[in-house]
């Protein structure tokens, strides 16, 4: 019987890519912020054996007897391992908000959560750059060659520029930046968008290098965009971007269909955010909700719309 009275709890962001998504995985810069407006939730109570209660998913995990591949069970041994403790007799009920296998970050959120609430149930604390790394390590078994750049922002909580292997910099917002993001509503496992650029890469590296280089330079435009407050540029930085994302393979026909109606509604500009092939896409748009553009995203099909906008204090 679990008790009511929690001993911890942990929440953290999803997240979208601005900037940079799949080069990043062969070194180039990304540009990526959080969405505190869709979080993961654990809540950690006291029960007979180590559990874990995923109820978005109606499943209940006995982490004992879990898969050593099983993210959840990951997340509680990760903690365990790290703090020299053994598997505690507690029920960790899990609940996300963002949606799953579309490029919101989703896996490395409920893996943070999750290590967050058990911390806070130990009584323990650890640096944002080491629970990044526990997040990682779970982000590997969703991926398998992530570059990183989820576990940061969600663990951060900020606007970030990452290179793979580097700890990430927060920069200055020059202007507020009005995004709109919409759900095409087609799920798509990031392993499987990753896999296809690697096979096109493996098949014609300097085509593919060639590629990233330029979507390595458009990202570092953008930042300096995004410090100026240049948001007009920058909307055209978006469409660049999502023409070499188009390039690598990884739009879909709905990505693109949202991604039209944005920019012929008055979006600045509009490109896919995350692994792609379907997923989430994001707009730049020029007032905060701008409804021409939410009208016309939802009239294209979008499953939903949410504005979220990147302040200087961010
Ligand atoms: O689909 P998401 O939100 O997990 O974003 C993945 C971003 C990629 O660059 C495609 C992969 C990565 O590990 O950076």
């Amino acid at each position: 019987m679990s008790s009511f009275v929690p001993l911890g709890s942990g929440h953290a962001p999803g997240k979208i890519i601005l900037f940079g998504e799949h080069a990043v995985v062969y070194g180039k810069p990304a540009i990526a912020a959080p969405l505190p407006q869709l979080l993961a939730h654990a809540m950690v109570y006291r029960d007979q054996h180590c559990l874990i209660e995923a109820t978005d998913l109606n499943r209940t995990i006995d982490v004992a007897a879990a898969d050593q591949d099983d993210p959840f069970a990951c997340s509680v041994r990760l903690v365990c391992s790290e703090l020299g403790e053994p598997l505690p007799p507690w029920r960790i009920v899990v609940h996300s908000d963002i949606p799953i296998a579309s490029g919101l970050g989703s896996g490395a959120a409920i893996a943070a959560a999750i290590i967050r609430a058990m911390l806070h149930a130990f009584g323990a604390t650890l640096s944002l750059t080491r629970l990044s790394e526990l997040v990682y390590e779970v982000e590997k078994l969703h991926h398998g060659t992530p570059s990183g750049i989820d576990n940061m922002v969600v663990v951060y909580g900020q606007p970030l520029w990452f290179v793979r292997g580097r700890p990430p910099e927060p920069f200055n917002v020059g202007a507020p930046l009005h995004l709109l993001i919409a759900d095409s509503g087609v799920s798509s496992p990031t392993r499987v968008t990753v896999a296809t650029v690697r096979k096109g890469w493996q098949a014609d590296r300097t085509a593919y290098e060639i590629d990233f280089d330029s979507i390595g330079e458009l990202v570092h435009s953008a930042r300096r965009e995004i410090e100026a407050g240049n948001i007009l540029a920058l909307g055209r930085l978006m469409d660049e971007n999502q023409k070499a994302l188009t390039k690598l393979d990884v739009s879909s026909s709905e990505l693109e269909g949202l991604i039209t109606a944005a920019r012929s509604s008055g979006a600045l500009g509009a490109k896919l955010s995350g692994g792609g092939r379907g997923g989430n896409m994001i707009a730049l748009v020029e007032h905060p909700d701008q409804a021409s553009v939410a009208n016309a995203l939802a009239k294209a099909g979008a499953k939903a719309v949410l504005a979220t906008t990147l302040h200087a204090e961010d």
